[in-house]
């Protein structure tokens, strides 16, 4: 009857589940032509479709064996597989796997390139352990840097997470994995995550919050997209139908499937009529017996569930395409983890200490060099195959200096002057301090939210006090998202930002610190000089039913940039071991239409001694708009590698998108006719050249009823 070879079925039962878990043992013919579909579905009876909407475990979709519909098999992500080995349990720590950095890593690295490797990597290792769709990447705007989950997100910018997290899902479904792009949309913040109702205008919606989910599904067509547990202007995200229906499937052309983040389903008949397709985890009988009793009252549209049945087995058939099993090369992956934490960590402060020169005894301070903080809490928490000491990494790089090891800080949050008198003991008779801090674990953590941005109380102490003895002292910090540095950033002669590195983060710090690798990450979010500096300040956390978005399109360097605020350290910021000269800034038009492209060409020289790589940057800035903007916007970047005295000349390329902003009275993106400054920079304050560019603008719209027109000079 159907085109699909006929499948044998080898039912294994296992005695925790009593559930039969079916190995199919063949891929499917192709079934996700929607002829074949739609002949599935005429067969499916109502009670089949409504129980395939709603997980059949806390990992699994529904298998239906009287159809040949095979379960399909979801994990955790985004930064490594955390297979639990049972599909249909809670229970059971999670298979080892590789554990790569986080994104806050990941975004600093500026490297879309190695992202489609890292996504490859990734696949294989969901491959092996026989998953079909990781759960990730999570790509929410960085709102405030008290956010708990920034650890697992990319950026402040839509433009680079949306570049990154692109060339990310590419890589993943290249080898026929999907992924489920998170959490849609505005989970910005932990505290009362499951019920905060986010108030955010239709602008600032779709210009920052939604912008880099509309690159991704419009780029890189994720398998699914994973609903936010919050509200968004009063709506559940579970059942928010302007948002998954009107812009995702609708306006953005989605064909995938919309899963539920966990426990995010309020109503399930409420969710499906809102767009959400698929509920997670299950299984629910009282929710599937009441989307068959809302069909038979007529409450639910049958072509509703039918809609969302065809999406889920689309997807289900096209995961069963791709043999699972195997193994992936331990090995490799690790080499691959250490190679991205060396390309995300960013040199903040050097002062002609780094990168070491042979010292014959380090003093090696703090927890965080023997217990790698690699990262962060929560649903993302993976089981490494293996971790590299921080402390064992230096000691194969010093090559028989003499080393000593102290503690410093322990993950308890009290002050202990013990700890601190013989840190600085042995700080004073080294030729070298390392002093490793990594935040408290609960401070880089999914479900709760920082209070401040503050190192504690001890590690404060504990750099000031080592410094004052040991000015050859670099501070390594383990953080998934901004630290206040203001009590203590002068006192160390150098600072290293290894972030929630991944498993191999010990051996990326080292090699960084010793010069085996050269620096080259830059911050993909902004390092404020204070908590009461950030733009969500005054509207955060928001009361106990919802938080104002008050702040509007002005986050992150849209904000400082724009009000002139003075930071610590600027978003696209980083040092490097050499040095870049700028040369020849041009444009290859000076004056286009909206629908052409222009390129911005500008030579980099790298100066130093040492190969290097640079992150030149593009923003876009508008000289006069009807509606208010930012005064810089990301529109473009490129990383170049250079040997010592090389030159390349770099193109980025702009298009409409890098002009356009999005108004609400049109309810799309548009551009105006007039002038722009294109700012070539190395970070969104340290600028090389201000390129003049006339746009005009071809869309036809009707007029507005804005009277005000905004000059930015
Ligand atoms: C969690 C997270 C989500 C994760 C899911 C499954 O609550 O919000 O990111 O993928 O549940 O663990």
């Amino acid at each position: 009857v159907y085109t699909m070879k006929i499948v044998l079925y080898l039912g294994v039962f296992t005695p925790k589940t009593s559930k039969c878990i079916i190995a199919f043992t063949k891929p499917f013919a192709k079934v996700n032509t929607m002829t074949n579909l739609e002949t599935l579905l005429k067969e499916m009876t109502l009670e089949e479709k409504a129980a395939l909407c709603t997980g059949a475990g806390p990992w699994t979709t529904k298998p239906i064996e009287r159809l040949g519909i095979p379960g399909m098999i979801m994990s955790d992500g985004p930064h490594g597989v955390r297979r639990i080995p049972n599909e249909y349990t809670w229970e059971g720590d999670a298979l080892p796997a590789t554990c790569f950095p986080t994104a806050a890593c990941l975004a600093s690295t500026w490297d879309a390139d190695l992202m489609y490797t890292l996504g490859q990597a990734l696949a294989k290792e969901a491959i092996a352990l026989k998953v079909d769709v990781l759960l990730g990447p999570g790509i929410n705007m960085k709102r405030s840097p008290l956010g708990g989950r920034n650890f697992e997100y990319f950026s402040e910018d839509p433009f680079l997470a949306g570049k990154m997290a692109s060339h990310l899902v590419n890589g993943i479904q290249s080898l026929g994995v999907g992924t489920s792009l998170k959490h849609f949309a505005a989970n910005n913040q932990e505290y009362r995550r499951f019920s905060i109702n986010a108030k955010i205008d239709e602008r600032t919606l779709h210009e920052i919050y939604l912008a880099a989910f509309e690159t991704v599904v419009k780029n890189s067509k994720p398998w699914t997209v994973m609903c936010a547990y919050n509200k968004l202007n009063g709506y559940y995200g579970s059942e928010n139908y302007h948002l998954l229906v009107e812009i995702l499937k609708k306006k953005w052309g989605f064909e995938g499937m919309v899963i539920s983040d966990w426990g995010a389903v309020h109503d399930r008949v409420a969710a499906l009529a809102g767009g959400l397709d698929l509920e997670m985890p299950g299984p629910n009988d009282r929710r599937v017996k009441a989307v068959i009793e809302a069909v038979q009252n007529g409450t639910l549209d049958e072509g509703t569930l039918d809609e969302s049945v065809r999406r889920i087995l689309a997807t289900v058939f096209k995961a069963a395409q791709t043999p699972k099993g195997g193994t992936f090369d331990q090995t490799a992956h690790h080499e691959l983890a250490r190679q991205i934490a060396s390309e995300g960590m960013i040199l903040l402060k050097n002062i002609g200490i780094l990168p070491l020169n042979k010292p014959k005894q380090l003093a090696v301070i703090g927890a965080a060099a023997k217990q790698a903080h690699f990262q962060g809490g929560g649903s993302s928490h993976i089981n490494p195959t293996i971790v590299s000491e921080p402390l064992a990494a230096i000691k194969h790089f010093a090559d028989g200096a003499v080393i000593t090891y102290c503690e410093g800080y322990t993950e308890k949050e009290n002050y202990d002057q013990v700890l601190i008198d013989e840190a600085v003991n042995q700080a004073r008779s080294a030729e070298v301090a390392l002093i490793y801090i990594a935040l408290p674990l609960e401070k880089d953590s999914e479900g709760i939210d920082r209070s401040d941005l503050d190192l504690t109380v001890q590690q404060i102490a504990l750099i000031q006090a080592v410094c004052a003895v040991q000015p050859n002292t670099v501070v390594i910090l383990n953080n998934g998202a901004p630290i206040v540095m203001g009590e203590w950033i002068n006192a160390p002669a150098a600072i290293l930002e290894a972030w929630t590195m991944g498993q191999a983060g010990g051996d990326a710090i080292a090699e960084i610190l010793f010069g085996k690798v050269n620096p080259s990450g830059k911050l993909a979010e902004t390092f404020p000089r204070k908590l009461s500096d950030t733009p969500a300040f005054v509207n955060w956390p928001g009361s106990h039913r919802e938080v104002n978005y008050g702040e509007g399109i002005f986050i992150g360097y849209r904000y400082y940039d724009t009000k002139d605020i003075p930071v610590q350290f600027p978003f696209g910021y980083g040092l490097s071991y050499t040095s870049f000269a700028y040369n020849n800034a041009r444009l290859s038009a000076t004056s286009i239409k909206d629908t052409e492209k222009v390129a911005v060409l500008i030579d980099v020289t790298n100066t130093g001694k040492m190969a290097g790589k640079e992150i030149v940057q593009v923003y876009v800035h508008d000289k006069k708009s009807v509606l208010i903007r930012p005064q810089k916007e990301l529109k473009g970047f490129a990383k170049v590698a250079l040997e010592p005295g090389e030159t390349k000349s770099v193109s980025i390329p702009l298009d409409f998108s890098s002009f356009a902003y999005y108004h609400p009275d049109h309810d799309r993106w548009i551009t105006e006719s007039g002038e722009f400054e294109i700012l070539v920079g190395t970070s969104s304050r340290n600028i090389h050249a201000r390129l003049g560019l006339t746009l005009e603008s071809t869309l036809q719209l009707p007029s507005t009823l804005d009277i005000s027109s905004t000059i930015f000079d």
